[in-house]
Protein backbone atom coordinates (compact mmCIF):
# COMPACT_ATOMS: atom_id res chain seq x y z
CA UNK A 1 0.00 0.00 0.00
CA UNK A 2 2.70 2.30 0.76
CA UNK A 3 4.26 2.34 -2.49
CA UNK A 4 0.44 2.79 -4.40
CA UNK A 5 0.07 5.69 -2.40
CA UNK A 6 3.19 7.13 -2.70
CA UNK A 7 2.98 6.82 -6.21
CA UNK A 8 -0.68 8.04 -5.96
CA UNK A 9 0.53 11.14 -3.80
CA UNK A 10 2.09 12.31 -7.11
CA UNK A 11 -1.53 13.64 -8.12
CA UNK A 12 -0.66 11.52 -11.59
CA UNK A 13 -3.92 10.68 -13.57
CA UNK A 14 -4.57 7.13 -14.68
CA UNK A 15 -2.56 7.07 -17.79
CA UNK A 16 0.19 9.36 -16.60
CA UNK A 17 0.46 6.85 -13.61
CA UNK A 18 0.82 3.70 -15.79
CA UNK A 19 3.37 5.61 -18.17
CA UNK A 20 5.54 6.72 -15.34
CA UNK A 21 5.03 3.37 -13.37
CA UNK A 22 6.62 1.87 -16.45
CA UNK A 23 8.99 4.02 -16.94
CA UNK A 24 10.50 5.01 -13.66
CA UNK A 25 12.22 1.85 -12.09
CA UNK A 26 12.51 1.23 -9.06
CA UNK A 27 15.80 2.73 -6.89
CA UNK A 28 18.73 0.30 -6.73
CA UNK A 29 18.06 -0.39 -3.79
CA UNK A 30 14.77 -0.05 -2.79
CA UNK A 31 11.43 -1.72 -2.90
CA UNK A 32 11.23 -4.15 -6.08
CA UNK A 33 7.81 -6.16 -5.68
CA UNK A 34 4.93 -5.78 -3.01
CA UNK A 35 5.40 -8.33 0.12
CA UNK A 36 2.63 -8.73 2.36
CA UNK A 37 0.38 -10.62 4.32
CA UNK A 38 -1.78 -11.46 1.70
CA UNK A 39 0.75 -13.49 -0.87
CA UNK A 40 3.94 -15.62 -0.54
CA UNK A 41 6.28 -12.88 -1.57
CA UNK A 42 9.12 -12.04 0.17
CA UNK A 43 11.64 -9.06 -0.01
CA UNK A 44 14.70 -8.89 2.01
CA UNK A 45 17.88 -6.17 2.51
CA UNK A 46 20.81 -8.29 4.21
CA UNK A 47 24.09 -6.91 5.46
CA UNK A 48 27.00 -8.45 6.78
CA UNK A 49 30.48 -7.89 8.51
CA UNK A 50 33.30 -10.89 9.34
CA UNK A 51 36.74 -9.88 10.84
CA UNK A 52 39.83 -11.92 11.74
CA UNK A 53 39.07 -14.45 14.30
CA UNK A 54 40.53 -13.98 17.69
CA UNK A 55 42.57 -17.52 18.21
CA UNK A 56 40.31 -20.65 17.83
CA UNK A 57 36.92 -18.79 18.28
CA UNK A 58 34.85 -18.11 15.15
CA UNK A 59 35.43 -14.71 13.57
CA UNK A 60 33.36 -11.96 15.10
CA UNK A 61 30.78 -11.50 12.76
CA UNK A 62 27.00 -9.62 12.51
CA UNK A 63 24.57 -10.62 9.46
CA UNK A 64 21.22 -8.99 9.43
CA UNK A 65 17.81 -9.53 7.37
CA UNK A 66 15.54 -6.72 6.97
CA UNK A 67 12.78 -8.94 6.01
CA UNK A 68 9.27 -8.41 4.78
CA UNK A 69 7.65 -11.86 4.15
CA UNK A 70 9.25 -15.49 4.63
CA UNK A 71 11.85 -16.81 2.40
CA UNK A 72 11.67 -20.08 3.49
CA UNK A 73 7.95 -20.75 4.11
CA UNK A 74 5.58 -24.82 3.77
CA UNK A 75 2.26 -24.67 3.52
CA UNK A 76 0.08 -20.89 4.13
CA UNK A 77 1.54 -18.53 6.30
CA UNK A 78 0.94 -19.03 10.29
CA UNK A 79 -1.22 -15.72 11.15
CA UNK A 80 0.86 -15.22 13.78
CA UNK A 81 4.22 -14.75 12.63
CA UNK A 82 4.91 -11.20 11.72
CA UNK A 83 4.95 -9.85 8.42
CA UNK A 84 8.16 -7.50 8.71
CA UNK A 85 10.71 -8.18 11.29
CA UNK A 86 14.71 -8.07 11.91
CA UNK A 87 16.71 -11.10 11.64
CA UNK A 88 20.13 -10.76 13.65
CA UNK A 89 22.82 -13.38 13.75
CA UNK A 90 26.30 -13.20 14.50
CA UNK A 91 29.62 -14.25 17.09
CA UNK A 92 30.87 -11.87 19.90
CA UNK A 93 34.39 -11.92 19.56
CA UNK A 94 34.79 -14.91 22.66
CA UNK A 95 32.84 -17.18 20.37
CA UNK A 96 29.55 -16.43 22.21
CA UNK A 97 26.46 -16.69 19.57
CA UNK A 98 24.01 -13.50 18.95
CA UNK A 99 20.42 -14.61 17.59
CA UNK A 100 17.73 -12.09 17.49
CA UNK A 101 14.78 -11.76 15.81
CA UNK A 102 12.66 -8.84 16.61
CA UNK A 103 9.11 -7.90 14.82
CA UNK A 104 8.45 -4.85 13.15
CA UNK A 105 4.93 -3.27 13.18
CA UNK A 106 5.57 -2.25 9.77
CA UNK A 107 8.60 -2.34 7.07
CA UNK A 108 8.95 0.55 4.92
CA UNK A 109 10.77 1.55 2.44
CA UNK A 110 11.17 5.07 1.09
CA UNK A 111 13.06 6.35 -1.70
CA UNK A 112 14.14 9.69 -3.02
CA UNK A 113 16.08 9.29 -6.39
CA UNK A 114 18.43 6.42 -5.48
CA UNK A 115 18.65 7.18 -1.84
CA UNK A 116 16.73 4.69 0.21
CA UNK A 117 15.16 4.67 3.72
CA UNK A 118 13.70 1.56 5.33
CA UNK A 119 11.73 2.11 8.82
CA UNK A 120 10.60 -1.28 10.43
CA UNK A 121 8.45 -0.34 13.04
CA UNK A 122 10.13 1.43 15.88
CA UNK A 123 13.09 -0.95 16.06
CA UNK A 124 15.11 0.01 13.28
CA UNK A 125 15.74 1.25 10.01
CA UNK A 126 18.61 1.53 7.56
CA UNK A 127 19.86 4.07 4.76
CA UNK A 128 21.46 3.59 1.32
CA UNK A 129 23.06 6.49 0.09
CA UNK A 130 21.93 8.16 -3.49
CA UNK A 131 25.69 7.83 -4.55
CA UNK A 132 26.09 4.25 -3.23
CA UNK A 133 28.85 4.97 -0.91
CA UNK A 134 27.31 4.04 2.17
CA UNK A 135 24.90 1.78 4.19
CA UNK A 136 23.63 2.38 7.37
CA UNK A 137 22.17 1.06 10.21
CA UNK A 138 20.20 2.07 13.37
CA UNK A 139 18.67 0.01 16.21
CA UNK A 140 16.07 1.92 18.54
CA UNK A 141 14.51 -1.27 20.22
CA UNK A 142 15.72 -0.85 23.86
CA UNK A 143 12.50 -2.98 24.66
CA UNK A 144 14.39 -5.72 22.58
CA UNK A 145 17.33 -4.83 24.25
CA UNK A 146 18.75 -3.66 20.77
CA UNK A 147 20.43 -0.06 19.99
CA UNK A 148 23.44 1.18 18.14
CA UNK A 149 24.42 1.32 14.86
CA UNK A 150 26.50 -0.88 11.93
CA UNK A 151 28.34 1.36 9.04
CA UNK A 152 29.35 0.45 6.07
CA UNK A 153 31.77 2.50 3.37
CA UNK A 154 31.84 0.95 -0.16
CA UNK A 155 34.73 0.14 -1.87
CA UNK A 156 33.08 -0.95 -5.27
CA UNK A 157 30.47 0.06 -7.50
CA UNK A 158 27.02 -1.47 -6.88
CA UNK A 159 26.03 -3.96 -9.57
CA UNK A 160 23.39 -6.85 -10.45
CA UNK A 161 24.25 -10.23 -10.97
CA UNK A 162 24.73 -10.29 -14.96
CA UNK A 163 26.98 -7.31 -15.95
CA UNK A 164 23.88 -5.18 -16.80
CA UNK A 165 22.70 -1.84 -15.44
CA UNK A 166 19.17 -2.49 -16.70
CA UNK A 167 17.72 -5.72 -14.84
CA UNK A 168 18.25 -7.29 -11.69
CA UNK A 169 17.11 -10.64 -12.83
CA UNK A 170 18.81 -13.38 -14.52
CA UNK A 171 16.98 -13.80 -17.39
CA UNK A 172 20.16 -12.98 -19.62
CA UNK A 173 21.81 -15.80 -19.39
CA UNK A 174 18.92 -17.78 -20.69
CA UNK A 175 18.71 -17.49 -24.67
CA UNK A 176 15.46 -15.82 -25.46
CA UNK A 177 12.93 -18.23 -26.19
CA UNK A 178 13.83 -20.63 -24.60
CA UNK A 179 10.69 -22.99 -23.09
CA UNK A 180 11.06 -22.74 -19.22
CA UNK A 181 8.76 -24.31 -16.62
CA UNK A 182 7.17 -22.95 -13.80
CA UNK A 183 10.28 -23.54 -11.36
CA UNK A 184 12.81 -22.54 -13.68
CA UNK A 185 11.12 -18.85 -14.75
CA UNK A 186 10.17 -18.43 -11.25
CA UNK A 187 14.70 -18.56 -10.75
CA UNK A 188 15.91 -17.05 -13.72
CA UNK A 189 13.15 -13.98 -14.41
CA UNK A 190 11.45 -13.04 -11.21
CA UNK A 191 14.18 -14.13 -8.63
CA UNK A 192 15.86 -10.37 -8.27
CA UNK A 193 19.37 -9.43 -6.79
CA UNK A 194 20.71 -6.14 -6.30
CA UNK A 195 24.18 -5.93 -5.13
CA UNK A 196 24.51 -1.94 -3.24
CA UNK A 197 27.57 -2.75 -1.70
CA UNK A 198 30.08 -5.34 -3.29
CA UNK A 199 33.07 -5.03 -0.33
CA UNK A 200 33.63 -2.66 2.08
CA UNK A 201 34.98 -1.49 5.63
CA UNK A 202 32.07 -1.63 8.22
CA UNK A 203 31.84 -1.46 11.39
CA UNK A 204 29.62 -3.05 14.08
CA UNK A 205 28.86 -0.83 17.27
CA UNK A 206 25.96 -2.15 19.06
CA UNK A 207 24.28 -3.55 22.19
CA UNK A 208 22.42 -6.84 22.60
CA UNK A 209 20.70 -7.86 25.69
CA UNK A 210 23.57 -5.71 27.46
CA UNK A 211 26.29 -7.32 25.85
CA UNK A 212 28.12 -4.95 23.43
CA UNK A 213 29.37 -5.95 19.79
CA UNK A 214 32.27 -3.75 18.21
CA UNK A 215 34.50 -4.47 15.65
CA UNK A 216 35.49 -3.15 12.23
CA UNK A 217 35.51 -5.86 9.56
CA UNK A 218 34.68 -6.75 5.79
CA UNK A 219 31.21 -5.86 4.89
CA UNK A 220 29.02 -6.45 2.54
CA UNK A 221 25.07 -5.71 1.55
CA UNK A 222 22.34 -6.66 -1.05
CA UNK A 223 19.04 -7.63 -1.10
CA UNK A 224 16.79 -9.74 -3.42
CA UNK A 225 13.10 -10.20 -3.40
CA UNK A 226 10.89 -13.24 -5.21
CA UNK A 227 6.76 -13.42 -5.35
CA UNK A 228 7.41 -17.28 -3.98
CA UNK A 229 9.40 -18.60 -1.19
CA UNK A 230 13.33 -19.78 -1.84
CA UNK A 231 11.77 -23.37 -1.24
CA UNK A 232 8.67 -23.00 -4.58
CA UNK A 233 11.94 -22.51 -6.53
CA UNK A 234 14.53 -24.84 -4.86
CA UNK A 235 14.37 -28.15 -3.45
CA UNK A 236 18.57 -28.85 -2.45
CA UNK A 237 20.90 -26.10 -3.89
CA UNK A 238 21.05 -23.06 -3.02
CA UNK A 239 24.70 -21.87 -2.27
CA UNK A 240 25.36 -17.86 -1.88
CA UNK A 241 28.14 -16.96 -0.28
CA UNK A 242 30.49 -13.70 -0.22
CA UNK A 243 33.90 -12.95 1.07
CA UNK A 244 37.20 -10.46 1.01
CA UNK A 245 40.62 -12.20 0.71
CA UNK A 246 43.95 -9.29 0.49
CA UNK A 247 42.16 -7.70 -2.65
CA UNK A 248 39.58 -9.83 -3.64
CA UNK A 249 35.78 -9.12 -2.90
CA UNK A 250 33.73 -11.83 -4.21
CA UNK A 251 29.96 -13.45 -4.09
CA UNK A 252 28.62 -15.97 -5.82
CA UNK A 253 25.25 -17.86 -6.20
CA UNK A 254 24.69 -21.32 -7.68
CA UNK A 255 21.30 -22.79 -7.55
CA UNK A 256 19.13 -25.36 -9.60
CA UNK A 257 15.42 -24.94 -10.24
CA UNK A 258 13.11 -28.07 -8.56
CA UNK A 259 12.68 -30.87 -11.30
CA UNK A 260 15.31 -28.64 -13.20
CA UNK A 261 18.68 -29.61 -15.26
CA UNK A 262 19.31 -25.89 -15.84
CA UNK A 263 22.18 -24.88 -12.96
CA UNK A 264 22.36 -21.19 -12.81
CA UNK A 265 25.89 -19.98 -11.42
CA UNK A 266 26.49 -15.99 -11.16
CA UNK A 267 29.81 -14.65 -9.92
CA UNK A 268 31.56 -11.11 -9.20
CA UNK A 269 34.92 -10.51 -8.03
CA UNK A 270 37.14 -7.54 -7.76
CA UNK A 271 40.62 -6.76 -7.05
CA UNK A 272 41.44 -3.42 -5.36
CA UNK A 273 38.04 -2.30 -6.55
CA UNK A 274 38.34 -3.51 -10.45
CA UNK A 275 35.65 -5.46 -11.62
CA UNK A 276 36.92 -9.07 -12.97
CA UNK A 277 34.20 -10.73 -13.59
CA UNK A 278 30.65 -9.84 -12.94
CA UNK A 279 28.45 -12.85 -14.96
CA UNK A 280 25.59 -14.64 -14.63
CA UNK A 281 25.33 -18.18 -16.69
CA UNK A 282 23.87 -21.73 -16.88
CA UNK A 283 26.52 -24.08 -15.89
CA UNK A 284 28.07 -26.08 -18.89
CA UNK A 285 27.60 -23.38 -21.79
CA UNK A 286 30.62 -21.71 -21.92
CA UNK A 287 34.07 -22.35 -20.54
CA UNK A 288 35.05 -19.29 -19.45
CA UNK A 289 33.68 -16.24 -17.83
CA UNK A 290 32.16 -18.28 -15.66
CA UNK A 291 32.44 -19.38 -11.41
CA UNK A 292 31.62 -22.89 -9.82
CA UNK A 293 31.13 -23.75 -6.40
CA UNK A 294 32.06 -27.72 -5.61
CA UNK A 295 31.49 -28.95 -1.93
CA UNK A 296 34.00 -30.92 -0.39
CA UNK A 297 34.79 -33.36 2.54
CA UNK A 298 31.60 -34.85 4.83
CA UNK A 299 30.10 -34.09 8.55
CA UNK A 300 27.39 -34.81 9.93
CA UNK A 301 25.62 -31.96 11.03
CA UNK A 302 21.32 -32.04 12.28
CA UNK A 303 20.91 -35.77 11.37
CA UNK A 304 22.67 -35.32 7.73
CA UNK A 305 25.39 -35.33 5.83
CA UNK A 306 26.78 -31.86 5.10
CA UNK A 307 30.07 -30.91 3.42
CA UNK A 308 32.87 -29.38 5.56
CA UNK A 309 34.10 -26.61 3.11
CA UNK A 310 33.55 -25.52 -0.87
CA UNK A 311 35.68 -24.63 -3.70
CA UNK A 312 35.10 -21.22 -5.48
CA UNK A 313 36.48 -20.93 -8.63
CA UNK A 314 36.51 -18.25 -10.87
CA UNK A 315 37.23 -18.47 -14.56
CA UNK A 316 37.76 -15.16 -16.07
CA UNK A 317 37.12 -14.24 -19.57
CA UNK A 318 40.99 -13.91 -20.55
CA UNK A 319 41.36 -17.23 -18.55
CA UNK A 320 42.77 -16.58 -15.83
CA UNK A 321 41.80 -18.29 -12.65
CA UNK A 322 41.00 -16.99 -9.24
CA UNK A 323 40.09 -19.81 -6.82
CA UNK A 324 39.43 -19.99 -3.02
CA UNK A 325 39.07 -22.72 -0.62
CA UNK A 326 36.24 -22.18 1.97
CA UNK A 327 36.77 -23.73 5.58
CA UNK A 328 33.93 -23.49 8.39
CA UNK A 329 34.86 -22.34 11.97
CA UNK A 330 31.50 -21.40 12.86
CA UNK A 331 28.12 -22.11 12.03
CA UNK A 332 24.94 -20.10 13.35
CA UNK A 333 21.78 -20.15 12.06
CA UNK A 334 22.86 -24.37 12.10
CA UNK A 335 19.15 -25.89 10.64
CA UNK A 336 18.78 -29.23 8.99
CA UNK A 337 17.55 -27.14 6.04
CA UNK A 338 19.44 -24.32 6.35
CA UNK A 339 23.71 -23.78 6.84
CA UNK A 340 25.04 -20.44 7.21
CA UNK A 341 29.08 -20.53 7.90
CA UNK A 342 31.70 -18.16 8.97
CA UNK A 343 35.41 -19.11 8.28
CA UNK A 344 38.12 -18.70 5.94
CA UNK A 345 38.74 -18.41 2.45
CA UNK A 346 42.66 -19.16 1.19
CA UNK A 347 43.74 -18.75 -2.43
CA UNK A 348 43.64 -16.24 -5.03
CA UNK A 349 45.43 -16.47 -9.14
CA UNK A 350 47.67 -19.12 -9.59
CA UNK A 351 50.46 -19.30 -7.22
CA UNK A 352 48.61 -17.01 -4.44
CA UNK A 353 47.98 -18.27 -1.06
CA UNK A 354 46.42 -15.17 0.72
CA UNK A 355 43.53 -15.95 3.22
CA UNK A 356 40.42 -13.78 3.96
CA UNK A 357 37.09 -14.43 5.53
CA UNK A 358 33.93 -15.41 3.63
CA UNK A 359 30.54 -16.43 5.16
CA UNK A 360 28.77 -19.17 2.93
CA UNK A 361 25.31 -20.86 3.09
CA UNK A 362 23.64 -23.75 1.79
CA UNK A 363 19.73 -23.96 1.66
CA UNK A 364 18.38 -27.98 1.55
CA UNK A 365 14.98 -27.01 1.44
CA UNK A 366 13.99 -30.55 0.48
CA UNK A 367 16.96 -32.17 2.81
CA UNK A 368 18.44 -33.63 0.20
CA UNK A 369 21.46 -35.99 1.43
CA UNK A 370 24.95 -34.47 0.26
CA UNK A 371 27.07 -37.03 -1.06
CA UNK A 372 30.73 -36.51 -1.11
CA UNK A 373 32.74 -36.89 -4.25
CA UNK A 374 35.97 -37.27 -2.59
C1 LIG B 1 -0.75 -7.38 -1.26
O1 LIG B 1 -0.01 -7.46 -2.47
C2 LIG B 1 -0.80 -7.74 -3.60
C3 LIG B 1 0.16 -7.90 -4.76
O2 LIG B 1 0.78 -9.16 -4.65
C4 LIG B 1 -1.78 -6.61 -3.81
O3 LIG B 1 -2.59 -6.89 -4.93
C5 LIG B 1 -2.64 -6.45 -2.57
O4 LIG B 1 -3.47 -5.32 -2.74
C6 LIG B 1 -1.77 -6.26 -1.34
N1 LIG B 1 -2.61 -6.28 -0.17
C7 LIG B 1 -2.48 -5.40 0.81
C8 LIG B 1 -3.41 -5.58 1.98
O5 LIG B 1 -1.67 -4.50 0.79
C1 LIG C 1 31.45 -13.74 25.89
O1 LIG C 1 30.84 -12.52 25.51
C2 LIG C 1 29.46 -12.46 25.79
C3 LIG C 1 28.96 -11.15 25.19
O2 LIG C 1 29.70 -10.08 25.68
C4 LIG C 1 29.23 -12.53 27.28
O3 LIG C 1 27.86 -12.51 27.56
C5 LIG C 1 29.83 -13.84 27.80
O4 LIG C 1 29.76 -13.86 29.21
C6 LIG C 1 31.30 -13.96 27.38
N1 LIG C 1 31.77 -15.30 27.74
C7 LIG C 1 32.93 -15.49 28.31
C8 LIG C 1 33.27 -16.93 28.59
O5 LIG C 1 33.69 -14.59 28.58
C1 LIG D 1 8.78 -32.28 -9.50
O1 LIG D 1 8.61 -33.58 -10.03
C2 LIG D 1 7.90 -34.47 -9.15
C3 LIG D 1 7.95 -35.87 -9.78
O2 LIG D 1 7.53 -35.81 -11.11
C4 LIG D 1 6.48 -33.95 -8.97
O3 LIG D 1 5.80 -34.78 -8.07
C5 LIG D 1 6.56 -32.53 -8.38
O4 LIG D 1 5.27 -31.97 -8.30
C6 LIG D 1 7.42 -31.62 -9.25
N1 LIG D 1 7.59 -30.36 -8.54
C7 LIG D 1 7.51 -29.18 -9.14
C8 LIG D 1 7.60 -27.98 -8.27
O5 LIG D 1 7.40 -29.08 -10.34
C1 LIG E 1 30.64 -5.45 -18.27
O1 LIG E 1 30.04 -4.90 -19.44
C2 LIG E 1 30.77 -3.84 -20.02
C3 LIG E 1 29.98 -3.33 -21.19
O2 LIG E 1 28.70 -3.03 -20.82
C4 LIG E 1 32.12 -4.35 -20.47
O3 LIG E 1 32.86 -3.28 -20.99
C5 LIG E 1 32.85 -4.94 -19.27
O4 LIG E 1 34.04 -5.52 -19.69
C6 LIG E 1 32.01 -6.01 -18.60
N1 LIG E 1 32.70 -6.42 -17.40
C7 LIG E 1 32.81 -7.67 -17.02
C8 LIG E 1 33.59 -7.89 -15.77
O5 LIG E 1 32.31 -8.59 -17.61
C1 LIG F 1 40.90 -26.79 1.62
O1 LIG F 1 41.16 -26.53 2.98
C2 LIG F 1 40.95 -27.66 3.81
C3 LIG F 1 41.09 -27.20 5.25
O2 LIG F 1 42.30 -26.55 5.45
C4 LIG F 1 41.95 -28.74 3.42
O3 LIG F 1 41.73 -29.91 4.21
C5 LIG F 1 41.74 -29.10 1.96
O4 LIG F 1 42.74 -30.01 1.54
C6 LIG F 1 41.84 -27.85 1.09
N1 LIG F 1 41.48 -28.22 -0.29
C7 LIG F 1 42.15 -27.78 -1.35
C8 LIG F 1 41.68 -28.28 -2.67
O5 LIG F 1 43.09 -27.00 -1.24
Amino acid sequence: MVKLTSFLSLGATLGALLTSALAAAPAFDGQYIQANASNNAVEWWWASVIADAEGSNPPPTFHILFYQGYAVQFGPRDPSLPEYYIDIKGYYPNGTTIDAVIPAASGDVVTHGQDVRGTWGTVGSFHTAADFSTFTIKFTAPDFGLTGSVSFQSKAGHHFGCNTTSSPYFSGAIPKGTKLSTTEDLLWNQLGWATTIPGGQATVDIVYKGSPLKFTGAGYHDANWSPQPLNDIVTTTWYFGSGRVGPYDFSYVSATPINSTLVLNTGYISRNGVVLQNQCSVEGKKSRDISTITPYGSATDTGLTVPTGYILQYVLANGEKITFNLTAQGENPDLSIYHRWVGTAVGGKEGENVEGLSIFEWLNPGLVPYTPSN
